[in-house]
């Protein structure tokens, strides 16, 4: 199955009646993933582009039993969603959604990890969420939760793939699939400061998944994860990691990028990364068609 979603995922839209909920279910649906329900308030009882629309996601959850939820509610209500789904018991909930406050994510972070603590040591399943500001995520052939152009997953390969932008996630993917590489799943992790799933959270995922021989990992300056990944990568992975980093070239002092990409003094700098993966290993490409060269390599090593 790869990691985290299959073909049998069964999927809730949560805001589906929405200008994206609508686009995006029907790409789903097109992709094969097994869209089951549709929430959005006050619309219970109908039926959009062939899904059962109800008005909670406890009454969706309560007739369809779903495994994930993937959020199209604009960002004041976004947050509230994620809970919502957390509290009806869905294990895995994708929010799309960007620009949601901080503040909001702050609080909705941590009362997920609450419930997912609660869950496991009632023998549940766990919470976990994906994002906020982020693409979602796809096993390749199998099913996409997510907002990524559906031809470049189409067919599987064996690489990993892990990233906080979107839009060089589909670039990554494209480049390994025309390579003939391909990609196994593709974790859009988000560009906000406050998320719900990190690299440190999906690399050992990918290290104990039969399906995927290495992984690329996309990273950006601002924040410290990368380096946290590196330091991960340094003493747990035996698989091949290979990284590229994006805004290497961003003039110093100017406003751009992600809301999560902010360089305090010398943390989250280019430099810090950099010095962070080398010291891990980790080959860093300089361009992204590069990405495809060392994966090859090494994978070739790998065998
Ligand atoms: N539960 C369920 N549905 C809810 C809800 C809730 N708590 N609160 C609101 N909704 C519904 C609304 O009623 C609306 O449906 P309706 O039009 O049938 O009434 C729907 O959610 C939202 O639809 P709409 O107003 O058309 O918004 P949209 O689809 O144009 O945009 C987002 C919504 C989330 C996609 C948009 O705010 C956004 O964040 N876009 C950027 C996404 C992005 O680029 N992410 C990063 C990718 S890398």
């Amino acid at each position: 199955m790869a990691i985290l979603v299959d073909k049998n995922t069964k999927v809730l839209v949560v805001g589906i009646t929405g200008r994206e909920g609508t686009n995006h279910t029907k790409a789903m649906q097109a992709f094969g993933t097994q869209v089951v329900a549709g929430v959005t308030p006050g619309k219970g009882g109908i039926v959009h582009e062939g899904v059962k629309v109800y008005n909670s996601v406890v009454e969706a959850q309560a007739d369809a039993e779903v495994d994930c939820s993937i959020i199209f509610v604009p960002p004041a209500g976004a947050a509230d969603a994620v809970l919502e789904s957390a509290h009806a018991g869905v294990p895995l909930i994708v929010l799309i959604t960007e620009g949601v406050p901080t503040v909001d994510m702050m609080r909705a972070v941590q009362e997920v990890k609450y419930l997912d603590e609660e869950s496991r040591e009632r023998g549940g399943k766990g919470v976990r969420l994906i994002g906020g500001n982020c693409p979602g995520l796809v096993s390749s052939g199998e099913s996409k939760i997510g907002i990524m152009p559906n031809r470049i997953f189409e067919t599987k390969g064996r690489v990993g793939l892990i990233s906080r932008s979107g839009t060089l996630t589909y670039e990554a993917a494209k480049l390994l699939g025309d390579a003939g590489v391909g990609t196994s799943t593709t974790v859009g992790i988000g560009g906000d400061p406050v998320i719900g799933t990190t690299f440190v959270d999906v690399l050992p995922m990918f290290e104990a998944d039969p399906e995927t021989d290495a992984i690329v990992l996309i990273g950006e300056i601002g924040g410290a994860d990368e380096e946290a990944a590196a330091e991960y990568i340094k003493n747990h992975m035996r698989k091949p990691v290979v990284a590229f980093i994006s805004g290497r070239t961003a003039p110093a002092g100017k406003r751009m990028g992600h809301a999560g990409a902010i360089i305090m003094g010398n943390v989250g700098t280019a430099e810090s990364k950099l010095t962070a993966m080398k010291d891990a290993n980790v080959p860093v490409a300089d361009t992204m068609p590069q990405i495809v060269e060392l994966i090859q390599q090494a994978l070739t090593q790998r065998a």
